[in-house]
């Protein structure tokens, strides 16, 4: 297995240019599915999440040609199967959405429940909420969600959270639907605009994208489009504090720094300064970072997936902060792996009560999911010394070329193997 190699103390300068957003990707690809010819879809990020929804999508029968290293051509007219299985499912969260989008294209679909991060249960009953409403059955059968209409009808949908996988789940399946159908309490974060903005190019029509009202009203035809998704928030959040922490100047490039307010917002807080542009943000932090407390919220409020990282630049700030996450109730689980390198948390139920170390130190650590990973890595940038940082497959998931990118604005970090006869350089 691979590990990352950091070796910490070195200020981050230069420019980081963002990725394609993974969330958007993973619900962009499977929609994909619906289009009665070609797709080409561009800024894909390059990540093995990506890959496991492309490998899914070609298993069930869509021809994939890569054009370049981030951009596609899909062509689903070939699909002829419905089922997503146990393998294919396995390592990605989003492989409940070609329960929507098979369902919507076939009008039924069998899917292996989700993989992905070990950060809480995941359950999908909103989504099967949705399906019901809009007319289909839903059951388990021998481990696979299998879903089946005759027909699917427009509908009326309350989420009883905000839930993004939900939103994204229920649009898809609903924009062949007959008539119309409204999913109130949705979830409004960026990639939920994205992915409406993809299917209205294709022909939908979908309307409040972005506010807790969706109406999408249903389409016969959905035709092949051009499009390019849109930079990733929580990628660009993850630079942005990592050069915060580092105490560096770094220009952050493809952003859409709307996205990026609640983050902006506390790193402020925290004594960086910010300066935005039209599609760039430069992060500079000249001091000891200062608390400042963070509660994690649907989106506009600050994400829950930049909560790791963000723990990781208050453990090193001057005074206690609070830390509070409410969205998924088994977040805080990387706090044992900073504590290894001396930082001083202490998780209570939904929060996590920091104090300030005045530095941390170099240690042996693992990525218990991605983000946790992603806040391994700031951890190791800041630490005196040596970091090395295991199951970095979680780090692959969701972070394309983050070595190279790392090292282009000054940080000493390497991918390693950890092969029979030791430790072999290797590049990323
Ligand atoms: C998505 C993101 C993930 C992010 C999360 C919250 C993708 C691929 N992943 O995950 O990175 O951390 O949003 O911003 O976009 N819930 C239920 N029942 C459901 C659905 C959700 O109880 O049917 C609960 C979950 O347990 C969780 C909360 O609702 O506590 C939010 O989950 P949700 O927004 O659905 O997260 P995901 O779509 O899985």
């Amino acid at each position: 297995m691979d590990k990352f190699v950091v070796n910490g103390g070195n200020r981050l300068c230069g420019r980081i240019c963002v990725s394609g957003a993974k969330n958007a990707a993973v619900a962009i690809l499977p929609a994909v599915l619906l289009a009665e010819s070609p797709c080409i879809i561009e800024n894909v990020p390059d990540i093995s999440d990506v890959h496991g929804v492309l490998r899914a999508m070609s298993a069930l029968g869509a021809t994939v040609t890569p054009i370049t290293r981030n951009s596609f051509e899909i062509d689903p007219t070939g699909v002829r199967s419905y089922v997503v299985n146990k393998e294919l499912a396995q390592g990605m969260r989003a492989s409940s959405y070609f329960l929507g989008a098979l369902l919507g294209k076939c009008k039924k679909a069998k899917v292996a429940p989700p993989g992905g991060c070990a950060i809480g249960l995941r359950p999908i009953d909103q989504h099967i909420k949705g399906f019901e409403a809009l007319g289909a059955k839903v059951s388990i059968e021998s481990g696979m969600v299998v879903a089946r209409a005759d027909k699917l009808s427009g509908c009326s949908v309350y989420l009883d959270m905000v839930s993004v996988g939900a939103t994204v789940n229920i649009m898809i399946a609903a924009v062949r639907a007959k008539g119309m159908t409204i999913i109130e309490n949705a979830a409004r974060e960026p990639h939920i605009v994205d992915l409406a903005n993809f299917l209205n190019s294709m022909g939908a029509d979908i309307m409040g994208a972005g506010t807790s009202v969706i109406k999408i009203r249903g389409v016969e035809h959905l035709h092949g489009t051009t499009y390019s998704i849109i930079p990733d928030q929580i990628e660009a959040g993850t630079y942005m504090v990592a050069a915060a922490a580092t105490r560096g100047d770094v220009v952050i490039s493809n952003v859409i720094p709307k996205h990026l307010e609640s983050i902006i917002a506390k790193l402020k807080e925290a004594g960086a300064t910010i300066e935005e542009g039209d599609e760039f943000v430069r992060v500079a932090m000249n001091k000891r970072p200062g608390k400042c407390n963070v509660k994690t919220m649907p989106h506009p409020g600050f994400p829950t997936d930049m909560q790791p990282q963000f723990a990781t630049l208050l453990a090193i700030a001057d005074g206690t902060s609070i830390v509070t996450e409410s969205v998924w109730e088994n977040r805080f689980r990387y706090v044992e792996q900073l504590t290894f390198m001396g930082a001083s948390i202490q998780v209570d139920g939904k929060s996590a009560i920091i104090t300030g170390a005045k530095k941390l130190k170099g240690a042996h650590v693992q990525a218990d999911d991605l983000r946790a990973g992603a806040a391994m890595i700031i951890a190791g940038l800041v630490a005196e010394g040596q970091t090395e940082i295991s199951s970095i497959e979680y780090i692959d998931r969701g972070y394309e070329m983050v070595v190279e990118k790392l090292t282009a604005v000054g940080a000493d970090i390497k991918r390693v193997s950890d092969e029979k006869y030791g430790y072999t350089l290797k590049a990323n």
